[in-house]
């Protein structure tokens, strides 16, 4: 069993960010700049987003942090949203989700420049990811084919089965996996809370994807021998042996499944850290106008 270390990986891809600022800097071009738009006090949110303004920093790219109390109206979060996509000193920006429930989280999404949007959670960008064309990818999968392509995983012709259909990780990982070319050409199962019966679907897998959110789902005994598991959970639960009292778990049941794998993630220190490191290269590739041109 070899693990997946996002740890490692998301560092050196940050290194690579840096050395690319530092070329940007020398020619004397504009420094990358991503903002972020925090709304309320979610412990969690408040957590990824910090670690979000942190990696600017350490990649050398400028960051804002726009924070608004949680009773910040529609109009006014829309009004912030117009003010990013027309300054044209912010490359890329995301709006943290979840948001407080009276402001329509897709009405924010729409409003967002499809060309800022380095979430890759706008339409636009989902569409164009779906037909293969370029894309701002979302952060969460294009973390995760990093590491399949950097980990030189094969991935043609293997079954993968994804837990959970979330729009910004479970239904875009389905249609990223079965992309030609590579990392792809898998057969993807997407299964989700009507499945019948998931460890069944789970057994066949070549590549297993948790992402929905359940501390500890996937058993050992649903694992196929050899495969390949990514544990996109990150789930916080109680632990009387710990100062805190509580200690992060993702949806795989680590310490049983672990021995069954040919590759893992672990959690913290798996995928959670090359969503972070994703979200700067799709801020890169914003600043140096990639996908969109104009
Ligand atoms: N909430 C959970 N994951 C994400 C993410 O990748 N981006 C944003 N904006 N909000 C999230």
């Amino acid at each position: 069993m070899q693990l997946l270390d996002g740890k490692w990986l998301s560092e050196t891809i940050k290194q690579e960010l840096a050395a690319a600022v530092e070329q940007i800097r020398r020619k004397g071009d504009k420094i990358p700049h991503l903002a972020a738009v925090l709304v309320g006090d979610n412990p969690a949110s408040e957590v990824y987003v910090n670690s979000k303004i942190k990696s600017c920093e350490q990649v050398g790219f400028k960051s804002t942090l726009v924070r608004r109390s949680a009773e910040i109206s529609e109009a006014e979060l829309l009004d912030i949203v117009y003010e990013l996509n027309n300054n044209p000193d912010v490359d890329g920006f995301i709006v943290q989700l979840p948001l407080p429930k009276h402001i329509n989280e897709e009405r924010i999404t729409l409003a967002i420049d499809h060309r800022k949007d380095v979430d890759g959670f706008h339409p636009i960008n989902f569409g164009r990811m779906a037909q293969g064309m370029s894309a701002f990818l979302p952060a969460t999968p294009f973390g995760i084919v990093e590491m399949l392509r950097r980990y030189q995983i094969e991935t043609a012709g293997k079954h993968c089965v994804v837990l959970g259909r979330s729009t910004i990780v479970g239904t875009p990982m389905s249609l990223l996996l079965s992309r030609k070319g590579y990392p792809g050409d898998c057969t993807v199962t997407l299964t989700h809370s009507r499945t019948r019966n998931i460890a069944d679907e789970v057994r066949r897998a070549d590549i297993v994807v948790a992402a929905i959110g359940k501390p500890n789902f996937v058993q050992a005994d649903w694992v196929k021998e050899g495969a390949v598991v990514i544990d996109v959970g990150i789930n916080r639960i109680a632990d009387p042996t710990r100062k805190s009292g509580s200690r992060l778990v993702g949806d795989v049941d680590f310490e049983a499944v672990a021995p069954r794998c040919s590759y893992i993630t672990p959690v913290p220190g798996g995928v959670g850290l090359m969503t972070v490191a994703a979200l700067l290269m799709n801020t890169l590739k914003a600043a140096r106008k990639e996908i969109y041109t104009d």
